[in-house]
C-alpha cells in the first residue's frame, strides 16, 4: 500500500480525519505553546520604558477617544525605509504598557511612534486646532475643541487602577499621587521632583500654552513622550550583546 493509498484511508473517514487532525492539532500546540510557559517573560525587558504618567494616560485615552489610531500607526518596522523615515524600529518593550496596544493597521497619516520631540508644543497646538494651516495637502480632521475642554483629573486615579488590574506596574504610591502627578505636570513652576522620580523623563511644561489643563494639553504630553523613553544611543539588542 504506498502512501497516497493510506492517505486514502484517511480521507475516506471521517471519525478516523478527525482524530488524526485533533492530534496533529495538539502536537503543533504543545510545540507552540509549552516553551511560553518555562519563559519568565516573553518580552525582553528595556531600560528606560515605564508606565505612563497620570496626564500621558489620561492623553492616551484622548488619542484612542478619537480615533487617532484610524489612521496612525505605532509600529515601526524594521524595514530600510521605515527606519529612515520614523528612526529605531519599534520594540516590543515600547508597547508593553499599552493596553490595548495603539501598533495600529492604518497609515492614513505617518507612524506616530516616536513623533516624541520631533515638533514644538505650539506646533502640535497649531496643527490639532488646523492641520492645513501647517501641512496644507492634510487630510487630517481639525481637533481645536479639545483646548477647551478642561479636565481636572478626577478619573485618572480609577484609570491607573484599571491598567494596575491588568498587569501595569503602577506602585500604591503612584496612585496616591496621580492627582497630584497629574496637574504638576504642566506647572513648571510647581513641586514635580516626585513626579519626574515616579515617572523619569516626564516632561513638565505647559503643553497647549493656555491656563488650566485641557484635554490638548494630556494628549500633546502624550504625543511628545511617544519613542523618548528608550535611548537608543545605548540601546543594544540582546541578541548583540
Ligand atoms: C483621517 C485620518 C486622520 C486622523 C483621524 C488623524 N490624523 Fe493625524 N495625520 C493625518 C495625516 C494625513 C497626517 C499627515 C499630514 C499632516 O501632518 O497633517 C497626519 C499627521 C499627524 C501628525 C504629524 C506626524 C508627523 O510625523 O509629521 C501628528 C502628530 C498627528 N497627525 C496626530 C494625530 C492625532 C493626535 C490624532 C487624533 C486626535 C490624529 N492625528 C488623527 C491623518 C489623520
Amino acid at each position: 500500500m504506498g502512501i497516497l493509498d493510506k492517505h486514502k484511508v484517511l480521507e475516506k473517514n471521517a471519525t478516523l480525519l478527525l482524530v488524526f487532525s485533533f492530534l496533529v492539532v495538539t502536537v503543533g500546540g504543545i510545540v507552540e505553546i509549552a516553551p511560553l510557559f518555562y519563559l519568565e517573560n516573553t518580552i525582553e525587558e528595556v531600560e528606560g520604558v515605564r508606565p505612563y504618567s497620570p496626564l500621558e494616560l489620561t492623553g492616551r485615552d484622548v488619542y484612542i477617544r478619537e480615533g487617532c489610531y484610524v489612521c496612525h500607526s505605532q509600529m515601526i518596522r524594521p524595514m530600510r525605509d521605515e527606519v529612515e523615515r520614523y528612526g529605531h524600529y519599534s520594540l516590543a518593550a515600547e508597547s508593553m504598557y499599552d493596553h490595548p496596544f495603539q501598533w495600529g493597521s492604518k497609515r492614513t497619516g505617518p507612524d506616530l511612534a516616536r513623533v516624541g520631540g520631533r515638533y514644538s508644543d505650539e506646533w502640535h497646538v497649531d496643527h490639532l486646532r488646523d492641520p492645513q494651516s501647517v501641512v496644507p495637502e492634510s487630510v487630517m480632521p481639525k481637533y481645536g475643541f479639545l483646548e477647551d475642554k478642561l479636565i481636572e483629573g478626577e478619573y485618572v486615579q480609577d484609570l491607573m487602577k484599571t491598567h494596575a488590574l491588568v498587569g501595569v506596574p503602577y506602585t500604591d504610591e503612584m496612585i496616591e499621587n496621580a492627582a497630584a502627578d497629574f496637574k504638576v505636570q504642566v506647572d513648571p513652576w510647581g513641586d514635580y521632583d516626585g513626579l519626574v522620580e515616579r515617572y523619569p523623563g516626564a516632561q513638565v511644561r505647559n503643553f497647549d500654552g493656555q491656563p488650566g489643563i485641557s484635554e490638548a494639553d494630556a494628549l500633546i504630553a502624550y504625543l511628545q513622550m511617544l519613542g523618548t523613553l528608550v535611548d537608543f544611543s545605548t540601546f543594544e539588542p540582546v541578541a548583540s550583546r
